[in-house]
């Protein structure tokens, strides 16, 4: 049942087509011919021989007319953009943080603020670190610590907010490195797990403990109105609020936020640090300065901030995130009822298929995940990202395939037709075949190692 019309059952698109890209429909032997070429890597594939792009939704949202419109009159000016006004207008509006730091996208806001803040030895605890917040953390010599609550790492688990911290973990954390900890975080939503969301409870209980610890509180705020929607429909008691309101009582719980624009901002390039620490600013914009550019434009052009102006705000509509909510869960049920295991609940932005689960006859050193990942390549043309043995160097814990779903992009009809292509790839899953790995770099192995079939 839809949630923003009471009269119909099916969501639609809440929107109607003014610029058309026509997808690529290259036929099975020329898709078999290019995973032999790329080494069945699909990093190694041209965008131009997959038909359904799902390796992520980040910067592949298709732009709005507004946001196009506002493009062109963007103001280029080096210093004082009216752009840029704009732009923080509608930040401090959105978040409540007064001071707003545009950056190129959300890993420039993570390197800008760490360098700020974090010393070697520092510990910064999250849900889950996104792999460029561990890794820019790292680089400083300060450890990344992930305090998930268990159910999170549970792909049975049917928490409704999946996404949540172990509020027990993270006070006995604070403790335990008092004073080594600068700030502390949480990722809205816990893109581990394909979007897992936090409920407002938690964001207030680990709140209330950074306050009481007196460590600042960063929200790694990139998929912010995807998580607002969630706690809508299904946090008790707060249904009949606007995400924008839930959002806005969010950020009001944090010190900063950082931003990736490439996701809830609804624009292809863009991000920006947002906060309410006014000492902060010094230190930041001096490195802004240095690396990305000058404070008002941050390494983006005009037409950049402009667009995110206006995508941040049609992230909060209600009847786009009650439809882009239900993509993750329409793909999720779909292939459930075709007899393909999804980590449940799904995410806002992503399903994950259980390669281990679904392909029982390979073992973990026949790469089920990579070997599946291609399949589906090969038989219909979608492309996803293995998030398993070959990602993480060494056997996984658990053998993933993500689709992650860009934003206004794909529509029911192609939904449904990869759906039917399942029934195909379910019928001769026997038959798929493990891969092994002939070619490797010493280390982040999954964008440019190459494999073959085995047998
Ligand atoms: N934080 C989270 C939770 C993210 O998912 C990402 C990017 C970033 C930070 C970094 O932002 O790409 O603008 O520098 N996630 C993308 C993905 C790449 O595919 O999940 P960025």
């Amino acid at each position: 049942m839809s949630t923003t019309d009471p009269t119909h059952r099916t969501v639609i698109e809440p929107f109607k087509v003014k610029v058309m890209e026509p997808l690529p429909f290259p036929t099975l032997a020329e898709r078999e011919r290019v995973l032999a070429l790329a080494g069945w890597n699909l990093f190694l594939v041209r965008a131009r021989d997959v038909t359904f792009d799902f390796l992520t939704d980040s910067g592949t949202t298709a732009m709005s007319a507004a946001q196009w419109a506002a493009m062109m009159v963007a103001d280029e000016s080096y210093a004082g953009s009216r752009s840029f006004e704009r732009f923080e207008a509608v930040v401090r509006d959105v978040t409540g943080f007064p001071h707003v730091v545009p950056t190129h996208q959300g890993r420039a806001a993570e390197r800008l603020l760490f360098q700020t803040l974090v010393k070697p030895g520092d510990v910064v605890p999250s849900n889950n670190h996104f792999d460029t917040t561990r890794a820019n953390l790292e680089q400083l010599g300060a450890t990344a610590l992930d305090l998930v609550i268990a159910e999170g790492r549970d792909p049975r688990s049917l928490h409704p907010f999946k996404g949540e911290i172990d509020l027990g973990r993270l006070e006995a954390c604070c403790r335990e490195h008092a004073g080594r900890i600068p700030l502390g975080m949480i990722t809205i939503t816990n893109n581990t797990g394909g979007g897992q969301p936090v409920s407002l409870a938690n964001l207030r209980g680990a709140a209330e403990i950074y306050r009481r610890h007196g460590i600042p509180f960063v929200i790694d705020a990139c998929r912010f109105a995807e998580n607002a929607w969630f706690v809508k429909v299904r946090e008790p008691g707060q249904g009949e609020r606007t995400p924008r309101a839930i959002a806005r009582e969010i950020f009001d719980l944090a010190d900063a936020c950082l931003m990736s624009g490439k996701k809830d901002g609804m624009v292809n390039i863009g991000g920006f640090i947002a906060t309410r620490q006014g000492a902060w600013l010094p230190a930041l914009r001096s490195l802004l300065i240095l690396t990305e550019g000058f404070p008002t434009y941050g390494g983006l052009a005009a037409r950049d901030l402009e667009a995110l102006a206006v995508g941040l705000e049609e992230a909060l509509d209600e009847r786009y995130l009650d439809y882009r909510t239900a993509v993750s869960r329409y793909m999720a049920d779909g292939l459930t009822a075709r007899g393909v295991p999804v980590m449940q609940p799904p995410g806002g932005h992503a399903v994950y298929i259980d390669a281990r689960a679904f392909l029982p006859h390979l073992d973990a050193a026949e790469l089920p995940a990579q070997a599946l990942a291609c399949e589906l390549y090969r038989a219909l043309g979608v492309r996803s990202c293995e998030i398993g043995s070959v990602m993480f160097g060494k056997v996984a814990a658990m053998e993933l395939v993500r689709l992650a779903f860009p934003r206004r992009v794909y529509t029911q009809a192609h939904f449904d037709y990869i759906l039917e292509g399942f029934e195909e790839v379910v019928a001769r899953k026997d038959a798929i075949r493990g891969l092994r790995i002939v070619e490797e770099p010493p280390f982040l192995r999954h964008f440019t190692a190459r494999f073959e079939p085995l047998g």
